[in-house]
């Protein structure tokens, strides 16, 4: 285990949280208004105001290179468009109407109109300026905040065959990890084995709720869960059985980093931050 293995190993162990500040080295971050949350998955069927976000950029980038390459005979239908979805900021979240700065479109359309280029770049510099304020202000968080995943309604079967919340079967896992660990450090063989069968059967289970979110995707389950984790965990039960207890910590503490590690790294930081900041999601 390198440094970096060690320092993960030991992060996922301790189940180290994110602390909130209190103290005078707080971070002040401000909330996006309620209204936002009838765009987003699962109030709306998609994600409407991340979507029309896309469009602004599409459409901004469009003007811009048209400007820039003397293409006006496009401009107006995509002037039309941004007016609609750069209108639409304020028709989705009436707190945000100051925001945006909507007198600069029919500027733009003038602009344009007289074929001036060094205006109609310079106008879309201001709209530009405004979607760079708000995102500065908001765009963390909202993303945090509406596109991180669930994980509270998923169940995942335990070693018995019942069903247990998400956060149990984490318990159980980390349980699991470290009654290997305890069973090498104090020389019980088979109590080692008994626990890496447990981790095996309960990564398996755990791997049967990937489908809620990945659905018919086979790649995630196979990066986190597939072959080479497999290997890992037959030849954890090799070592153990041949009673080489530092080469079986060594694998213990690999499949703890590229098994637990990995998969937090990527579905866990952003829900305990979003968890952080909003407790009662
Ligand atoms: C899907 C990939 C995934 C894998 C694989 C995984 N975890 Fe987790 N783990 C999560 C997520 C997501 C959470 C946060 C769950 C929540 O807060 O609802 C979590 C939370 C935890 C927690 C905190 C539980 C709590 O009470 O808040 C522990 C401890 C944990 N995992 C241990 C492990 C160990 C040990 C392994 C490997 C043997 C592992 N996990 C493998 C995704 C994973
Ligand atoms: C009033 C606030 C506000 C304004 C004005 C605004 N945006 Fe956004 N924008 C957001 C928020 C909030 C997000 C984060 C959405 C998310 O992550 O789901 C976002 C995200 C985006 C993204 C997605 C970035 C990514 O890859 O995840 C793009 C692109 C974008 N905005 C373009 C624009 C453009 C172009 C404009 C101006 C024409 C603009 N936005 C104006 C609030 C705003
Ligand atoms: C609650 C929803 C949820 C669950 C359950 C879930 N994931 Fe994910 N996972 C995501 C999201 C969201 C992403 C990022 C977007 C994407 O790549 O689809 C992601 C990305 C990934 C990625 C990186 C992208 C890739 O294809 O390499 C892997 C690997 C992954 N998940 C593995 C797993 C495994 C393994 C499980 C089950 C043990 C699992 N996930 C369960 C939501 C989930």
């Amino acid at each position: 285990m390198n440094y970096n293995s060690i320092f993960l190993f030991f992060f996922l162990m301790t189940g180290a949280g994110i602390a909130s500040a209190n103290g005078t080295d707080s971070v002040n971050l401000e909330m996006p208004p309620s209204s936002l949350e009838q765009w987003y998955k699962p109030v709306s069927k998609r994600h409407v105001w991340l979507h029309t976000m896309f469009a602004l950029r599409r459409e901004m980038q469009a003007i811009g290179e048209y400007a820039e390459q003397g293409g006006w005979a496009k401009m107006d239908k995509w002037i039309s468009r941004l007016e609609k979805d750069y209108g639409k900021i304020a028709e989705m979240v009436p707190e945000w109407e100051d925001e945006i700065k909507l007198r600069l479109l029919p500027e733009l359309k003038m602009f344009a109109e007289k074929k001036d280029a060094y205006r109609t770049a310079k106008t879309l510099k201001m709209i530009q300026r405004t979607c760079d304020d708000c995102h500065h202000s908001y765009q963390p968080i909202v993303t945090a905040i509406y596109r991180s995943p669930h994980y509270g309604d998923i169940k995942v079967k335990n070693l018995n065959g019942d069903e247990q919340s998400y956060e149990d079967s984490m318990e159980a896992l980390s349980t699991s990890v470290n009654q290997i660990l305890i069973a090498l450090d104090d020389g019980y063989k088979s109590k080692a084995l008994a626990a890496r069968q447990n981790l095996t059967d309960q990564l398996q289970n755990l791997g049967g709720s990937c489908r809620h979110c990945h659905e018919k995707e086979r790649y995630p389950h196979e990066r986190i869960l597939g072959k080479a984790t497999k290997q890992k965990l037959d030849a954890l039960e090799s070592r153990i059985s041949e009673g080489r207890v530092k080469e079986s910590q060594q694998l213990t503490g690999e499949i703890a980093v590229s098994v637990c590690a990995r998969c937090h790294n990527i579905h866990r930081i952003v829900n305990d931050l979003r968890n952080a900041l909003v407790p009662d999601r």
